[in-house]
């Protein structure tokens, strides 16, 4: 994964110090408010290469907020605006910018999952609630994690609808090719100084999971800024959260700049796969989306440091992504700048051939080019 965390492992991989009285299924969907899901829908499908999948709003009864559900593989993405002033969603906006506000775990128990989390301390967000419509049954339930964001348990196997019920099928005449992104790699989240082992703790007694690697800042330093993170991963290691927190540096911190502008914890970046990254990075480069580049002399040396890979050289030099070996494989990454006016939430992408880390090897360069990005905004 990433620089700003690290991932790991390719899916499915058994982290055995996780407990499992919460057998999570998979990531289902991640919900972020927005302040236009019209036009954000837009752009992740043009940009992006989401496909059109479900919808939900005035049309479908839904008086006080709108959703599009996207999907590309097995990422589905629901973009959510308010449609009238005050609540929830607004006041969501308001305060954060627009943000992902549910990580949504896929399960086969909604209600033992609620009741099991919550047991151990999960503070409730939505109790188990059967939702129903002609395409059968599903039930949701959900709890909070850092800053305001939520996790939402979907049992959906008594379910046949294109999405959840309440919502029908969008089919609108402009689609466009998808880039090749599989799945959700993994969702980092940023919280404020000192709770990086709080918010572990919280996964891991609460949710069952698993430290699956930590880095401190030794690790993650340059000149100026540091930053602390671990890996939290569930038993079928499916499921990857790295959490991370500031650290004293010389200057300002990216999570620094993050925490301020999206005013607490929340989430950083998702990170997701391809089987190539060559090919998907270059179409999303010709529909718009800026990456963060690296200085040239990154490549000079790079073969030196990560071995043979089966890529040439030249396509990874030209978009920028970055390269990094552990002692299963290597991997290719790249990062976004970010994806919303706020310096805030950005986008990985990331293909893995036999690498479990997290691009360690990369940190320095990656956090070198977010200072560079950070200096023009004034936030270094
Ligand atoms: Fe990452």
């Amino acid at each position: 994964m990433s620089i700003l965390d690290n991932t790991s492992l390719q899916l499915p991989k058994e982290n055995p110090d996780a407990e499992d009285f919460l057998p999570l299924l998979g990531t289902d969907y991640v919900e972020l408010y927005v302040g236009n899901a019209k036009q954000a829908a837009h752009y992740y499908i043009s940009a992006w290469g989401f496909q059109p999948l479900a919808y939900s709003g005035l049309e479908t009864g839904q008086k006080n907020k709108v959703s599009y559900v996207l999907q590309q593989d097995k990422i589905k993405l629901v973009l959510t605006s308010p449609l009238k002033s005050g609540g929830e969603i607004n006041n969501h906006i308001n305060t954060h910018g627009d943000g992902v506000k549910a990580i949504a775990l896929w399960v086969d128990d909604a209600t033992k999952s609620y009741n099991e989390t919550t047991r151990r301390g999960a503070k409730s967000y939505l109790k188990p609630q059967i939702v129903t419509d002609e395409n059968g049954k599903a039930i949701l339930s959900g709890i909070h994690t850092y800053g305001e964001t939520i996790h939402i348990f979907v049992e959906r196997r008594n379910y046949k609808g294109v999405f959840l019920p309440g919502f029908v099928p969008w089919n609108p005449y402009y689609k466009v090719t998808d880039v090749g992104l599989k799945y959700i790699d993994h969702m980092v989240g940023n919280v404020g100084w000192n709770e990086m082992d709080k918010w572990c703790k919280f996964y891991e007694e609460v949710m069952g999971f698993a430290q699956l690697i930590s880095f401190d800042d030794n690790d993650i330093s340059t000149e100026y800024t540091a930053l602390m993170s671990k890996v939290m991963s569930n038993g079928n290691g499916r499921i990857k959260f790295p959490i991370n927190e500031p650290a004293d540096g010389r200057k300002k911190s990216q999570i620094e700049e993050y925490i301020e502008f999206y005013n607490g914890a929340g989430v950083q970046h998702m990170a997701m796969a391809t089987d190539n990254i060559i090919e998907t990075v270059g179409a999303l480069r010709d529909r718009g989306v800026e990456f963060l580049t690296v200085l040239p002399s990154y490549y000079e040396n790079v073969l030196d440091r990560v071995g043979e890979i089966d890529e040439d050289l030249a396509p990874l030099k030209d978009l920028s992504i970055l390269i990094d070996r552990d002692d299963e494989g290597y991997l290719l990454q790249i990062f976004t700048k970010p994806i919303l006016d706020r310096p805030t939430m950005f986008i990985e992408i990331i293909q893995r051939k036999g690498a479990k880390s997290f691009g360690k090897g990369n940190f320095k360069a990656l956090f070198e080019a977010i200072e560079r990005e950070q200096e023009l905004r004034g936030t270094l």
